[in-house]
This record gives structure tokens, C-alpha cells and sequence, in this order.
């Protein structure tokens, strides 16, 4: 029996790479999304992957989702937190509701998801999890003092649950996703998304498909010596 994989935002973006690449790869795929409906309608019909609605930054919407997913395909063996949301400003300009929609989302929904799914991989003494970082998390970046420090909390969430999964057969990784071509980078002004693909020494946008190939290594049985990392893919923008 295949595997089961659930990927939070996985109907658009990276995470509907992702999505796509774990089924190639051999899962059964749910996908979680919190609200284009149209979109996640389309993806369904074009991919045949389950979508399910609920937003990441409700604990209880999680917890109920999940037992939704696992009643549906079974136990859930593969779990990706993808989603995330940005909310762009300036800290002098940033409001408390854009910190802490971000805060909610980016990172608490990490806890959330992560919470429900915990104790049935550590009976079963398997799992994977891979959350999907940002390189702003790794250097932090002009107008998300927001989304970089959640995607640095998402990194320490990693290091410490890798070692309580250790021995239960379950790994905790981290990819930190430079700046990627999607709806979200797009959403930047045009002329910083210029300055900032200038700052790219591989002179491009990175691909959807270069994030999901290393989602479904880390995935992968072969990745199973591999918990606590951080997989960088950024174009060579940043070293850590
Ligand atoms: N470093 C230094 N100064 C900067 C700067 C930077 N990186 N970016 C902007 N500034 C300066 C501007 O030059 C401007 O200075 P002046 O007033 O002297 O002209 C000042 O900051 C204010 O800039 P704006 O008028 O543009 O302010 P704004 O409120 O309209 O917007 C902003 C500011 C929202 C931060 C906008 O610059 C922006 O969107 N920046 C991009 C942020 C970014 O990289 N987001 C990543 C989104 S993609 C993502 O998050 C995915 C991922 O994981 C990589």
C-alpha cells in the first residue's frame, strides 16, 4: 500500500509542486488548502489529488482535517508544511494584524498540523516531516521583520522536534526555498523583484520543481539518516 503524504497549501504554488511530485513519486496525496476554491477545484481535476479545505492557523480546523484525511486514505506517513502567507511592510508601517496573521499562519500552523499527526507516527514508528522555510528566514529580508522571524522559528521548531522523532523513525527537515516563481514573488514590486533576481548569482527565479525534488528526497527512505537539517536552495543568494 502506497504511502500517504498531506501538503498544507499544496493546490497552488510550490505546494501544488510538491503535490504533483509525491504522487509521480508513488503517494497518495492529500492536499490542504484555506481558500481559492476555484483554484483547488482545477487542481483536483487536472491532477486527480484530494483537495481539503481548512486554514493551518486554527488548531481545532487541524486537528478535525486531519482525522477527515486520515479516515478518507489512511494513517498520514508524510507531512509537509508548506503554507504560508506574507504580509509585506516596513516595521515602522507594520500593523499587529500583520504580525500576527503571519505569526498565525507561518508559524503556529507548523505546531498545529505538526501537534495532531505527532503521537500516531511515533506509534507507528514512522514519519516524515519537511517544513518549508525561507531563505529570509535565514538572513532576514527589508520588510518582513514578520515572515522572517516565523520562518527562523519554523527552523528551530525543526532542530528540536528532529531530536524528540529521532528514535521513534521519525525525521524533521527544513528547505529554505529562495526567491521561487510563484503568485507570491510575483506579488513583489516590480522593480525590487528585479533588484532582487540581480542579487541571484544563477541569474534566475528558481522553478517550482527544484523545491519539490528535494521534498520528496527528504521523503524518501534514502533520506532516512537525514533529520534536523536544513536543505538551502536559493540560487547560490545565500551561504549559511
Ligand atoms: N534595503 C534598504 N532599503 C530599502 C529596501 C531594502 N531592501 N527596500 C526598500 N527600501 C527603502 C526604499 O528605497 C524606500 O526608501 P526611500 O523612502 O528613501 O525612497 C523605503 O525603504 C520605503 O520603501 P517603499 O516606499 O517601497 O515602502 P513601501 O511601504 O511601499 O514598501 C516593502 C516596502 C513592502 C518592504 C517593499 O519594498 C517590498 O515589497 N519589498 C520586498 C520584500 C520582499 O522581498 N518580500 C519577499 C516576498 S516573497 C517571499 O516571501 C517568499 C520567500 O520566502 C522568498
Amino acid at each position: 500500500m502506497s504511502r500517504v503524504a498531506l501538503v498544507t497549501g499544496g493546490s497552488r504554488g510550490i505546494g501544488a509542486e510538491i503535490s504533483k511530485a509525491l504522487q509521480a513519486a508513488g503517494y497518495t496525496v492529500a492536499a490542504n488548502y484555506a481558500g481559492n476554491d476555484e483554484a483547488a477545484a482545477k487542481f483536483t481535476e487536472e491532477t486527480g489529488i484530494k483537495t481539503y479545505k481548512w486554514s493551518v492557523a486554527d488548531y481545532d480546523a487541524c486537528a478535525e482535517g486531519i482525522a477527515k484525511v486520515e479516515a478518507e486514505l489512511g494513517p498520514i506517513d508524510v507531512l509537509v508544511n508548506n503554507a504560508g502567507i506574507t504580509r509585506d511592510a516596513p516595521f515602522h508601517k507594520m500593523t499587529r494584524e500583520q504580525w500576527q496573521q503571519v505569526m498565525d499562519t507561518n508559524l503556529s500552523g507548523v505546531f498545529n498540523m505538526t501537534h495532531p499527526l505527532w503521537n500516531g507516527m511515533r506509534e507507528r514508528k514512522f514519519g516524515r516531516i519537511v517544513n518549508i522555510s525561507s531563505i529570509n528566514g535565514q538572513k532576514g529580508q527589508f520588510g518582513q521583520a514578520n515572515y522572517s522571524a516565523a520562518k527562523a522559528g519554523d527552523l528551530g521548531f525543526t532542530k528540536a522536534l528532529a531530536q524528540e522523532g529521532a528514535r521513534a523513525g521519525i525525521t524533521v527537515n527544513a528547505i529554505c526555498p529562495g526567491y521561487i516563481a510563484t503568485e507570491m514573488v510575483m506579488a513583489v514590486p516590480e522593480k525590487v523583484r528585479e533588484s532582487i533576481i540581480g542579487q541571484i548569482p544563477v541569474g534566475r527565479l528558481g522553478e517550482p520543481g527544484e523545491i519539490a525534488r528535494c521534498v520528496v528526497f527528504l521523503a524518501s527512505d534514502d533520506a532516512g539518516f537525514i533529520t534536523g537539517s536544513t536543505i538551502t536552495a536559493n540560487g547560490g543568494q545565500y551561504f549559511v
